[in-house]
């Protein structure tokens, strides 16, 4: 079995908004302003924010809202510009970089690619860009 629309790259998987649907981009975009921060389905089922950017555009990466501490999906807090998680204080800045504990590692990354209007993750298993490093979450 081979899906109908998974546009290449065998990995990947088109996000879902909250209904269960394909996000797709243009409606995306018409719906959530410049530094938006929303809720997606992404891959394994994971919770991933989709970013729009300062250019009103998808940013080509998504977070994955699981804190690295005990597992508490991360809220976005737009006054304070930074993911704060509820359970045990630890918080990521705006591309989810760890900036304070008792987290101990950033959120992970998934690539975000636009094909055929429909928004697919898939994984991110180079270097990750806010630290230097290997991805841990590979
Ligand atoms: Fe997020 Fe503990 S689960 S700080």
């Amino acid at each position: 079995f081979v899906p109908p629309s998974t546009g290449g790259g065998g990995d990947s998987i088109a996000a879902k908004d909250a209904a269960g649907n394909d996000v797709v981009a243009t409606k995306w975009l018409k719906e959530h302003r410049a530094g938006d921060r929303s809720l997606t389905q992404g891959l394994k089922s994971d919770a991933t924010y989709l970013i729009v950017n300062d250019k009103s555009e998808i940013e080509k990466f998504g977070l994955n809202a699981v804190c690295t501490h005990l597992g508490c999906v991360v809220p976005w807090n737009t006054n304070e510009n930074k993911f704060k998680c509820p359970c045990h204080g630890s918080q990521y800045n705006a591309q989810g970089k760890v900036v304070r504990g008792p987290a101990p590692l950033s959120l992970a990354l998934a690539h975000a690619d636009i094909k055929d209007d429909v928004v697919f993750f898939s994984p991110w298993k180079e270097t990750d860009f806010r630290t230097g490093q290997n991805p841990w979450w590979t």
